[in-house]
């Protein structure tokens, strides 16, 4: 069926990209996300409780039914709110890492079908679709998020999820991180909110180099980058030292006997890999997620790859010369959204989704790591 006649003619889908930290929703076909929202819901306990800040994150509950409360909760501000559109009969494209837990999909899938009657989801996964939006077949995705890095090596349209590699370095990690230093540094508890403490993030941190950072862990002196003076409250002013500045990111870098640096997972992924894979993969690597967006992130973990590679554990194993950074055509806090927003606009969302009456016969999900459905859904 040529694609004008099928899915150009229909409402376009709902994409949404649903992270721990933030919502990436719009609609299909459509080069950027109508909205990125913070994934929150009013925290109803702590209202009742008197509390002012009275927000939780979405992914934050103590049990099933708090979840699909939650969401339920979520997805009505999504729809009523933000793509003001009714969800009634509407397709969804929904993009969700390969780790994304059964519990969280389940629930998911339960209120898009039940609660709002939407007619299909299409599910489709963060690593795989991001290769969409560069036209290339193979590509070692990293995406660098608010939890977790998360690198997931794609050949020939075809994840290798047997490669997959994960750790808690990101934003959450640096957040802490800032946090601690501040407090140590005499500012009040109090004040650094969450959205405080990414907002210094964002604003006056970066990646320092390798040789400065070495200096840094080896206690060399050297002359930090000025310190900024972030005002808050109208009259209060916090110091950020321009020691924190530079090094708030070298959580993602730790130097100790894990041996599981940003450099490390990748390495290890690459690794994993079949030989014939390996140079491909490194000469194919992409960065997505917010995190990856700091100033000096790719220049470092350049050098930092480089460095690793010459380390022991390595020296005789992988034999890779070089590594190579695609250039993605949006921020990357949103690649993976337009990924799924071009996978949306194609017949793959008639072929591929699941549909209302199959869900109500029985409720399975599709599974990214059966080899089978990711190839089908690689090649279409
Ligand atoms: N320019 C920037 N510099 C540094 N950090 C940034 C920048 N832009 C966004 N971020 C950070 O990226 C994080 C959010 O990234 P992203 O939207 O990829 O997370 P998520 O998808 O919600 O999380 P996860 O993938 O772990 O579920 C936030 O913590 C935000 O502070
Ligand atoms: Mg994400």
């Amino acid at each position: 069926m040529p694609l004008f006649d099928s899915v150009l003619q229909e409402k376009p889908a709902i994409v949404l990209e649903m992270g721990y930290a933030f919502t990436k929703l719009g609609f299909a076909g459509e080069p950027n996300p109508r909205s990125i929202i913070p994934s929150e819901v009013l925290d109803h306990k702590a209202k009742s409780a008197g509390k002012t800040a009275a927000n939780k994150k979405l992914f934050d509950f103590a049990n099933e039914s708090e979840l699909y409360d939650q969401l339920v909760e979520f997805l009505k501000t999504i729809f009523f709110k933000y793509v003001l559109v009714s969800p009634k009969e509407r397709k969804v494209v929904i993009v969700e890492s390969v780790l994304c837990p059964t519990q969280i999909r389940e629930n998911l899938a339960k209120a898009l079908f039940c609660h709002f009657d939407v007619s299909s989801i299409f599910y489709v996964p963060t690593h795989l679709v991001v290769l969409a939006t560069l036209a290339v077949e193979t590509a070692l995705v990293v995406d660098i998020g608010y939890k977790e890095a998360i690198v997931v090596p794609v050949y020939s349209g075809v994840q290798a999820v047997f490669a997959w590699e994960a750790q808690p370095l990101a934003a959450e990690a640096v957040h802490e991180r800032i946090r601690t230093d501040l407090v140590a540094n005499g500012v009040a508890k109090e004040l650094l909110t969450d959205f405080i403490v990414e907002d210094i993030k964002v604003r006056t941190c970066f990646v320092t180099t390798r040789e400065r950072a070495l200096k840094w862990q080896h206690g060399e002196t050297f002359q930090a980058c000025p310190e900024v003076e972030y005002p808050i409250k109208g009259d209060e002013v916090i110091k950020i030292p321009g020691i924190l500045r530079e090094t708030a990111f070298e959580v993602l870098f730790p130097d100790d006997n894990d041996r599981l640096n940003l450099a490390n997972i990748i390495l290890n992924s690459i690794l994993k890999c079949p030989k014939d894979m390996r140079k491909v993969l490194a000469e194919n690597i992409v960065l997505i997620g917010g995190s990856a967006m700091v100033l000096g992130l790719a220049a470092r973990l350049k050098n930092e790859l480089f460095a690793t590679l010459e380390s022991d554990l390595y020296k005789d194993k992988l034999f890779v010369k070089s590594f190579k950074f695609h250039k993605p055509p949006t921020k990357a806090n949103f690649t993976a959204w337009l990924g799924g927003s071009i996978y949306g606009a194609t017949d793959l969302v008639l072929s591929k989704s699941l549909a209302r009456e199959a869900y109500s016969k029985n409720q399975q999900l599709p599974d990214f790591i059966n080899y089978e459905e990711t190839r089908f859904y690689a090649r279409g």
